[in-house]
């Protein structure tokens, strides 16, 4: 095990770049922050009827969501306890059971072993409850998301977001029926280890109006010196390592047109109260740690997953109020799509950055040379408006909280390690 207390200086906002580059430490990272974390799943929508699955992954370990006979939302280890093989290669569908494609076993919506070709050739010994697929533990769901963990004894999921949950009902909560998804799930490559998106998505405001000048002048047709805007603006400093940044804006919430007349406001001030309709629902970033992100006025949750250190694919849903009629719903998609989705102007910029940076992060000098994660350093406070520590929308505070709580997680030995 690497003691990274030398790589990361989250107080004085100085990060070593080894840890976007070095295979070990991408290891440790699997043992020791995926495993441990809760990790976002699915969106209960994809569930409506028993049988009814998803599949995605848990760092790099393959799993299947599942929606139970009991109606459970349920998670197992997608691979096989025979041979290894997957038991399940559709991305979604409905199912009644899954049934490994190598030998045949087959194992039921509870992960039990209720298939095996030949069984006669098998011992007395062999006993078929022993061989069930391996379940996550623990599975939970905060107002239609759904996580999951492997640790046999976490923190609840609702005390793990901690404050962040008040930030992240501004997309949420909107009204009672909550939201639902519109479209599939788009998935694509990104070269850059997962971590810079992640962060980026906590605490990185700073390069919109360079890096998404162009994006910004196609949009609304000025010249750039007019994007220069919502300089007025909070982050949130959650100490799980969750961050938050938003413009705070009286007006511009949603950029969809269709989608910004449809919302009520005052019921949404009624509702969450202006402070966050003027803030957290306006069009900032968010991630909760480890590596769930998602933008509130495009609708986009997305997952960052590991593909070893150079490299992440990035699964993003739209999401929408369920109580949106279909145009405006439309309206929300195309805007996200259009925006954030795979050939979006803004995700195209921000993969573009990612992908640079880890591109040359492998020189042997590069990779010595300190990364800079100071802006904002000592701003963060409690400033009565919003809940928690915030700091200046321009700051990497959020930024430096990640990356403690990701040393924390990389110096302290997980349950599995507790026996060796
Ligand atoms: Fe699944 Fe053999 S690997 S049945």
């Amino acid at each position: 095990n690497i003691d990274v207390s030398g790589l990361v200086d989250a107080e004085g906002g100085l990060l070593d770049r080894v840890i976007f580059t070095d295979r070990q430490i991408y290891q440790q990272e699997l043992r020791r922050v995926f495993a441990p974390s809760w990790l976002f799943l699915a969106h209960a929508d994809q569930f409506h009827k028993p049988g009814d699955f998803f599949t995605t992954y848990m760092g790099e370990d393959p799993v299947i969501v599942t929606l139970d006979r009991n109606r459970r939302i349920r998670a197992f280890l997608n691979s096989c306890r025979h041979r290894g093989a997957r038991v399940c290669r559709a991305d979604h569908g409905t199912t009644r059971s899954f049934t490994c494609t190598y030998h045949g076993w087959a194992f039921d919506l509870e992960g039990k072993l209720v298939g095996v070709p030949n069984r006669d050739s098998y011992p007395d010994s062999f006993d078929t409850r022993e061989w069930g697929l391996v379940e996550v533990p623990h599975v939970d769901e905060y107002r239609g998301l759904i996580f999951g963990t492997w640790n046999p004894d976490p923190v609840p999921l609702r005390e793990a977001l901690g404050g962040m949950a008040w930030y992240m009902d501004a997309m949420l909560d909107h009204d009672e029926e909550g939201t639902v998804v519109v479209g599939g799930v788009h998935k694509w490559v990104l070269e850059g280890n997962w971590k810079l998106a992640a962060e980026q998505f906590a605490t990185d405001w700073y390069h919109v109006n360079m890096s998404h000048a162009s994006a910004l002048m196609t949009l609304s047709g000025k010249p750039p010196k007019d994007e220069i805007v919502h300089r007025t603006g909070r982050q949130y400093v959650d100490p799980g390592g969750h961050g938050a940044g938003f413009p705070v804006h009286p007006k511009n919430r949603f950029d969809a047109r269709t989608v910004h007349e449809w919302m009520d406001y005052d019921a949404l001030r009624e509702r969450l109260g202006g402070a966050r309709v003027e803030g957290p629902l306006t069009n900032g970033h968010a991630t909760v740690f480890p590596n769930f992100s998602y933008l509130p006025v495009n609708g986009s949750i997305r997952v960052w997953h590991p593909k070893g250190p150079d490299r992440m694919e990035v699964w993003a849903w739209t999401i929408v109020d369920k109580s949106m009629p279909p145009e405006v719903r439309e309206a929300q998609r195309l805007y996200n799509l259009r925006t954030f989705g795979p050939s979006g102007i803004f995700e195209q910029d921000d993969g573009e950055n990612w992908s640079e940076v880890q591109a040359i992060s492998h020189g042997f000098i590069t990779n010595g040379v300190a990364l800079n994660y100071q802006m904002g350093l000592g701003t963060e406070r409690e400033d009565g408006r919003y809940p928690g520590r915030t700091s200046e929308l321009y700051s990497d505070a959020a930024g430096r909280s990640f990356y403690a709580r990701w040393r924390e997680l990389m110096n302290t030995p997980a349950w599995h390690e507790e026996d060796q």
